[in-house]
């Protein structure tokens, strides 16, 4: 009898979908950044539970539909873009490709569709802006303790064409990964945080004591700079500053997202981070099933999610649930690491067919015709 052996591509342009894509990225990548981009929080649960939820949420395909022709495009933020599959704020791209940013930035511009850049991305974001001037991007923010900072970074932001805050709610501190702390994760020398100036980087607050307790860098700037005491004021403090649409990323609960919808915040990411934050929480799909209940008559908000997103199918799921468009993260990255931008541009593009087949098989000509009634939800036992 033939055993089953799980296929690993040993060429990029072999694979034949993001779960191979992982696995080369896996062997191009050093121990160092693959613990950084791989790790979730404490046991991994949750990082496990984003792509595990998607096997419980089933299609329900109508038939006898002319799907000849479909259109994925979508508007975002009043912004038409061709797909509803964007890319999600992940720090430190130079980690798996020498352009980092600037590569990512070029693939999603080509594909007509919107990046996120991190606070902590390791090409300055001026210089994102510069190498893809009319491509859609969004600045996502960490608020620093050194609010000053905080807020010059929000008007360079705005200065170069970020068209959007999106401001992190899900990390007043950084979650424990240990396989961070395993490698003792830190920068490779010619790799920094370009948008944080050295005066920000060079004025230590944290204390020896809570250098001894931990081991990654990452955690180290967590606890140095960022601002633990952030709370509801701040999205008032961010308007004063820009005139941006503001966006929060990391919304778990529908109270607080109904919270933020009364503040006239114009849209949410629910997101647990990539399971890299809070360990045990809800995926990200289950978690938008009842914040998108509760925000049902607020049509001042639009939803996103991410979260184990690696399927055509997973990003049908999460529109019939309520999201007007999903994020990627891992994925991206993985794409990087094995061909830089043509890498990012394949990953996207493979994810994207895969969503075309699905719209097709199940009778959903637009983005618009994929309502709550294709997807059925599997009863859980107890
Ligand atoms: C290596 C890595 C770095 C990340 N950096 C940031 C960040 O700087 N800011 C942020 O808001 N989210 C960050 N995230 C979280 C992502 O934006 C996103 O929520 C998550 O990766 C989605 O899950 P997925 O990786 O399963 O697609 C990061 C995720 C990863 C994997």
């Amino acid at each position: 009898m033939k055993t089953f052996v799980k296929y690993t591509p040993q060429k990029f342009d072999e694979c034949v979908n993001l779960h191979e894509v992982e696995q080369l990225a896996i062997n191009k990548l050093t121990d160092n950044s693959l613990s950084y981009y791989y790790s979730g929080a404490g046991d991994e649960e949750t990082l496990k539970e984003n792509k595990d939820a998607f096997r419980r949420i089933h299609l329900n395909p109508r038939v006898l539909v002319d799907v000849s022709h479909i259109d994925t495009s979508c508007n975002i933020l009043g912004q038409k873009i061709s797909m509803p599959i964007c890319i999600a704020p992940s720090a430190l791209h130079k980690l798996a490709s020498e352009k980092g940013e600037n590569d990512t930035a070029s693939a999603a511009h080509k594909l007509n569709t919107l990046m996120i850049l991190s606070t902590l991305s390791s090409v300055k974001l001026e210089d994102v802006a510069e190498s893809n001037k009319t491509g859609l991007r969004w600045f996502q923010l960490y608020v620093l303790k050194d609010r000053e900072f905080t807020a010059n970074i929000i008007k360079r932001a705005q200065k170069s064409g970020f068209k959007a805050i999106v401001l992190t709610v899900d990390a007043p501190i950084l979650g424990s990964r240990e396989r961070d702390q395993r490698v003792k994760f830190s920068l490779p020398k010619e790799i920094s945080y370009e948008n944080l100036t050295q005066t920000v980087l060079d004025s230590k607050q944290i204390t020896q004591e809570e250098i001894k307790h931990s081991s990654s860098q990452i955690f180290n700037l967590f606890l140095d700079k960022m601002d633990p005491s952030l709370n509801w004021e701040v999205i008032k403090w961010i308007r004063s500053i820009t005139t941006l649409p503001l966006i929060l990323k990391g919304v778990h609960r529908a109270d607080d997202a109904v919270l933020a919808a009364e503040m006239g915040v114009n849209g949410i990411i629910v997101s647990n981070h990539g399971g890299r934050q809070l360990d045990t929480v809800l995926s990200g799909v289950e978690l938008l099933i009842p914040i998108a209940q509760a925000l049902k008559k607020y049509r001042n908000i639009e939803i996103y999610v991410d979260g184990g997103i690696r399927r055509g199918t997973d990003v049908f799921k999460c529109l019939a649930l309520g999201a007007k468009a999903v994020f990627l993260g891992r994925p991206i990255l993985y794409g990087l690491a094995c061909e830089g931008e043509n890498g990012v541009r394949r990953v996207i593009e493979i994810i994207y067919k895969e969503l075309v087949i699905c719209m097709k098989l199940c009778g959903c000509r637009k983005v618009s015709e994929i309502g709550r009634d294709m997807v059925i939800l599997k009863r859980t036992k107890f």
